[in-house]
């Protein structure tokens, strides 16, 4: 094992797991803390992750050569979701095949050609939201996200095909909830038995619906359609070949897995933060293009749902902030502490568009979507979905909170409002499709963001169980 590691806590790899399991933003702020940056994590059967924070360091990190560094061999994990094919597994030559056949579907001026649907499916889920009682909204944004997904990557009409995978699909993705997900062993030991025998199962229903649907989609040709299965349809290997049935698939699924959750979780923290900040959704609601963009990118700083993009493992020694990584170390971006350092960004923990206009996000600064050539493909997908979901919930309903604020759960890899996004809502004015009567704005809740600006956690704890755990293994902060 490496000696000379960035300094880590005493504690041993069972509690450090634990406590980046069960309170990850208040971990990682403890470890910043008590041993600076970088910090190595030790993570039971994952090794050692040392988190870097010092902009050169990240730039370094997502700019190596791709021989020296792989992030998709530390994804293994998802393979059973994803499949072989995925690009989000594979690296060097093969993952850069793979994400040129991508790429073009997933470009901004493409992605613009899918707002018309996008807006329908909105505005078809906004007419739902009940009005002036708690609602969680994250569940209703998942299946907002998921039917964007479905209808605008996978090219689904409506009809009894997408009625069956709207139903497989949130079972297949449960699977990152089983502690069997996490550890690719576990994966071979119970195959066909137990929850992981169901997930198999659903997962061939699908399959069986996608193949179908990529047969089927091959026999109509070139088409006027946007969606993102066209695009993988005309897309060619550099040889001239087509892409296989079976790497569309997986693609598709990766784009679900990557895409699904994440965008719904980040919307989720999106309302949250309204329900707080009234000025901000009154000011959303006027058609301010560049304040809604800084909003959004606001609330991708301050709630990174990934808190570290893909973990880079060390292939060969690589050289970074004067220490030498030996093969086997995992290397990774600490984006949530980037977000909160306050030479980056004064004032951190306050919630303020504002900084978003006065500069454009930084290269090696704002990590939301990783960086460097593996970048999140589907960004400009994402950001086209939230922008759409934020203006047209701000024309119609004012937001508030319906309690006190909750600490950020861990959902699988990802995070998410502790309490499921639970805000009121009240109608603004009519609708753009709706009957939703015309009532005035209300004041939004009187919770205050802190705004500390000092390197002390003001998160909030996550619930009575997460909060145990970590006093026992040491890790409330100030603020818990
Ligand atoms: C707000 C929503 C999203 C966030 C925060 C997000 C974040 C990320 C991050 C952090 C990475 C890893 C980048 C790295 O390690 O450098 C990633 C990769 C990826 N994302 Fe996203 N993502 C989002 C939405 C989406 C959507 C909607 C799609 C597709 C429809 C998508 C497709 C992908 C793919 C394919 C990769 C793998 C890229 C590669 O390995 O080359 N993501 N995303």
């Amino acid at each position: 094992m490496q000696a000379n590691l960035p300094p880590t806590s005493p504690m041993p790899a069972l509690l450090q797991t634990i406590g980046w399991w069960l309170r990850p933003l208040g971990f990682m702020e403890k470890m910043r803390a008590r041993y600076g940056t970088p910090f190595t994590m030790k993570l039971s059967g994952q090794g050692n992750f040392v988190v870097l924070t010092d902009p050169a360091d990240i730039r370094a990190l997502l700019t190596a050569p791709p021989e020296v560094l792989h992030p998709g061999e530390g994804a293994a994990l998802l393979e059973p979701v994803v499949g072989p094919n995925s690009v989000i597994l594979l690296d060097e030559g093969r993952h850069m095949e793979q994400r040129k056949l991508m790429l073009p579907a997933f470009h901004g001026d493409r992605m613009q050609r899918l707002t018309g649907l996008m807006a329908e499916l909105t505005d078809r889920e906004l007419d739902r939201w009940p009005l002036d009682q708690p609602v969680e909204l994250h569940e209703r944004l998942q299946a907002l996200t998921l039917e964007i997904i479905l209808r605008a990557v996978f090219g689904l009409d409506e009809g009894p095909r997408l009625d069956r995978l709207r139903e497989l699909m949130p079972q297949i993705l449960t699977f990152g909830e089983s502690p069997v997900s996490l550890m690719p062993p576990l994966q071979r030991l119970m195959r066909g038995r137990g929850r992981f025998g169901r997930f198999e199962r659903d997962r061939a229903q699908a399959d069986v619906e996608l193949y179908a649907l990529i047969e089927e989609r091959r026999q109509e040709g070139a088409g006027e359609r946007d969606d993102i299965l066209s695009m993988l349809l005309g897309a060619r290997h550099s040889d001239g070949s087509p892409m296989a049935d079976v790497e569309i698939r997986d693609e598709l699924m990766t784009a679900l897995v990557a895409g699904h959750e994440t965008t719904a979780s980040s919307l989720s923290f999106s309302f949250e933060q309204l329900a707080r900040s009234p000025e901000v959704t009154e000011r959303l609601a006027s058609d301010d293009d560049a304040y809604l963009d800084a909003t959004i990118n606001e609330v991708l700083r301050r709630r990174p749902v990934l808190l570290i993009p893909e973990p880079r493992l060390v292939k060969q020694p690589f050289e970074v902030g004067g220490i030498t990584y030996e093969p086997g170390v995992v290397l990774t971006a600490g984006a949530y502490l980037v977000h909160h350092d306050p030479a980056i960004y004064p004032d951190p923990y306050a919630f303020k568009p504002e900084r978003f206009l006065e500069r454009k996000p930084g290269t090696y600064t704002f990590l939301p979507f990783g960086g460097g050539r593996r970048r999140c493909l589907g960004a400009s997908f994402a950001q086209l979905e939230m922008r759409i979901v934020l203006r047209e919930a701000a024309r119609r309903f004012t937001v508030s909170a319906a309690g006190p604020r909750t600490a950020p759960a861990r959902r699988m890899i990802t995070i998410t409002p502790g309490d499921g996004a639970r805000v009121v809502l009240h109608a603004r004015r009519k609708a753009r499709t709706d009957s939703g009567t015309k009532t005035s704005s209300r004041p939004a809740s009187q919770a205050k963001v802190p705004s500390s600006g000092v390197v002390t956690s003001p998160e909030p704890i996550i619930n009575a169980r997460a909060a145990s755990t970590a006093s026992v293994i040491g890790l409330t902060s100030a603020n818990d």
